[in-house]
């Protein structure tokens, strides 16, 4: 039976992974849940934001339901104590190299999208985020200037192999969708980025179906808000990644809508899968957050590790159906709590 690791986190992580983790056993699969503390929770629960437990716990199991992680009290703590740190943690030691993104657009939510419907209607991109090196991942640390002046540095650096393995994935993925793979980056200005081009660009040969394209990561940020709809699959660093990804967000309505995996292969068994929203700590405790997002994580949990693409495909139609029906959490401009817009997903799974 396979074991789903429930890490629900901080602020409204545990109100949206309820949600989620309800629409799963509501499908009648043979699934077994299990719980562990991380973020704040984990550092309040055991002084560590990553507990040894929590993370073995993710090791052994076949997936990771992921809530958010971030609580403001914890934020003048060194680094490695921060909530952050454990999802960095659990990236690195479960080698989640490939984020999936996708920013779709359900019909009936153009208008919650701060950009004008005409510009996002039928948008369905993907967003391909390298996950584990990067600045993210490189040496940081402060030293003094020669002039004594306190300096901050975090090193940028990827290595082909690195490039090469999450280039694949998004080849992959173009491969399977409309067949067009635009490679974001800064190689105007960065050698960490031309050399990512050269690598993206050696793969080509292998993909003739794949229609692919450059584009600099400033521009990207324009287009997106320009004609989002251009876009197939981006594939891109982890922090161009990090930043686009919340830029497309917007596109598709709300932050509260979009899902993401991350995984260690292309045909990968081990993925961890967690809304793009944070912990939102504003709104914590009060029914507010949107689940749809934790829920359509589950549904990428269904699709990329157990590889039922049925049930994915419910769990998709259910909230396409939620929305349908007319709930609307307020972040979509409606008034629904957090339950009743979970309530209405499972009214529609039925
Ligand atoms: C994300 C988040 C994380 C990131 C933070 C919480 C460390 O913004 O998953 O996009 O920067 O990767
Ligand atoms: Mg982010």
């Amino acid at each position: 039976m396979p074991l789903i690791a429930v890490l629900a986190g901080d602020g409204i992580g545990p109100e949206v992974t309820a949600e989620a983790r309800r629409v799963l056993e509501a499908l009648g699969l043979d699934l077994s849940f299990e719980e562990a503390p991380v973020g704040g929770a984990g550092y309040l629960a055991t002084g560590r934001p990553l507990p040894p437990e929590t993370l073995a716990l993710a090791k052994r199991s076949d997936a990771v339901l992921f809530g958010a992680v971030g609580d403001p009290r914890f934020e003048a703590l060194e680094r490695r104590l921060r909530p952050e740190a454990a999802l960095l943690g659990l990236r690195r030691e479960l080698g989640l190299f490939a984020n999936i993104r996708p920013a779709s657009i359900f019909p009936g939510l153009e208008d919650a999208s701060p950009l004008r419907p005409e510009i996002v209607r039928n948008l369905d991109i993907v967003i391909v985020r390298e996950l584990t090196g990067d600045v993210y991942f490189g040496e940081k640390g402060r030293r003094e200037t020669h002039e004594g002046l306190r300096q901050g540095y975090d090193w940028m650096s990827y290595d082909e192999r690195e490039v090469e393995r999450i280039a694949i994935v998004g080849f992959e993925m173009a491969k399977r969708r409309k067949r067009k793979l635009c490679s974001v980056d800064k190689a105007n200005v960065l050698e960490t980025s031309q050399l990512w081009r050269d690598v993206v660009n050696g793969l080509a040969g292998d993909y003739p179906e794949v229609e692919l394209t450059h584009m600099y990561v400033d521009n990207a940020a324009m287009q997106l808000v320009r004609n989002p709809t251009q876009f197939d699959v981006i594939v891109t660093g982890n922090l161009f990644g990090d930043i686009l990804s919340d830029q497309a967000s917007m596109c598709a309505g709300s932050i509260g809508m979009l899902p993401s995996a991350s995984l260690n292969a292309w045909t990968g068994t081990v993925g961890m899968y967690e809304p793009i929203h944070g912990s939102a700590p504003d709104i914590a405790g009060q029914g507010k957050a949107n689940p749809c997002a934790a829920v359509l994580s589950a549904a990428m949990l269904l699709r990329h590790s157990l590889s039922d693409e049925a049930s994915a495909q419910r769990v998709e139609k259910a909230v396409a159906g939620a929305l349908a029906a007319g709930f609307r959490t307020a972040d979509l401009g409606g008034s629904h709590t957090t339950s009743e817009m979970g309530d209405a997903i499972l009214k529609a799974l039925a």
